[in-house]
């Protein structure tokens, strides 16, 4: 993972002190630093993720950053396990005022060979995962009349692309949940936001980078993680509705859909290109090889 060796500069020094943070896929990529970014900016943050050896090293991180961390092994996709995790949380920093939910899981694959089991797998982390950590934190900031909500899903959950279609559905659906909360919170006092990101430099994205699909794609592309920490802190911050990284990408998207032939057609003649120099670089194989 390409972890952030910069301190933290982020966008509200001071806003985020002894603020209560949940920070859903801690273990590694952008969850990781946006973990370790609110810990600079001397929140408490509890860091949940199924890998606990990460989440410990990352604690030991943020303690000696100034923020305080409690590590919680954690499946998002345990509703129970959640829950149990958000009363730790409430025993332990005594509130909860952010939920950031960037646990995800991708898998690449065509559309006509994507295996319905992948396709339930990721809507279970990326889909599911959100929703059972929403649920569990609603009940407390609904009490406290206060709260900020940041789920991460991608510049994919607004334009569908290959090979990313099925990913693409959770994240179109994760849009369409946060959307509908943030009409059902108007006026509550809880905020929901959305960032959506393009490719960013996690292990994500590497491993994706790896497959015959995207081997042609220059890792260059990729723009590093605290940028999508930037993106939340200012959500959280300001209660932003949605933030593009890099800024702005969302709304060439929106301007996208109004030609979507010709869109498809340019996404179409993209791929080809990028799967042509995948194949070069792997010696002919083209075949994209899902996990
Ligand atoms: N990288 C990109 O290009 C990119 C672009 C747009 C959006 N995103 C989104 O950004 C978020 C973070 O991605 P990333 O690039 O940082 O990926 P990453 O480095 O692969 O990290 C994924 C994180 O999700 C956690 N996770 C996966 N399944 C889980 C489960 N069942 N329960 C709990 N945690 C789980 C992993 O922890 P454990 O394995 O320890 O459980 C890990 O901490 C994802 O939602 C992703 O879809 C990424």
């Amino acid at each position: 993972m390409a972890e952030s060796k910069t301190e933290s500069k982020g966008p509200v020094l001071g806003y985020f002190r002894g603020k209560s943070v949940i920070v859903t896929g801690a273990s590694s990529g952008i969850g990781h630093d946006v973990a370790l970014a609110f810990g600079e900016q001397g929140a408490k943050v509890a860091l949940l993720a199924r890998r606990r050896l990460q989440l410990e090293e990352l604690a030991k991180k943020i303690d000696k950053a100034g923020g305080q961390a409690l590590a919680l092994d954690c499946d998002v996709t345990d509703r129970a396990r959640m829950k149990w995790a958000v009363e730790q949380v409430i025993e332990s920093f005594g509130a909860i005022d952010i939920l950031v939910n960037s646990a995800g899981l991708l898998i690449t694959d065509e559309i006509e060979k994507l295996k319905p089991e992948d396709l339930r797998r990721m809507m279970d982390v990326n889909l599911f995962g959100a929703l059972n950590a929403m649920q569990a934190v609603l009940p407390a900031m609904r009490k406290a009349k206060n709260g900020n909500i940041v789920n991460i899903s991608s510049l994919a959950g607004r334009r569908g692309m290959s090979p990313l279609g099925g990913y693409s559905a959770t994240k179109f659906a994760l849009v369409g949940l946060t959307e509908a909360l943030r009409v059902e919170l108007f006026n509550t006092g809880i905020k929901v936001s959305l960032v959506m990101p393009g490719v960013i430099d996690t292990p994500m994205a590497h491993d994706a980078m790896k497959r015959d699909a995207f081997k042609g794609m220059p890792s260059m592309m990729a723009m590093p993680a605290r940028w999508v920490t930037w993106a939340v802190l200012a959500a959280a911050a300001f209660g932003l509705t949605e933030v593009d990284v890099p800024p702005g990408a969302a709304v060439a998207e929106k301007l996208a859909s109004l030609f979507p032939g010709l869109t498809d057609a340019l996404l179409s003649v993209g791929t080809r290109i990028m799967q042509g120099a995948g194949a070069f670089m792997s010696g002919g194989k083209s075949e994209s090889k899902p996990k």
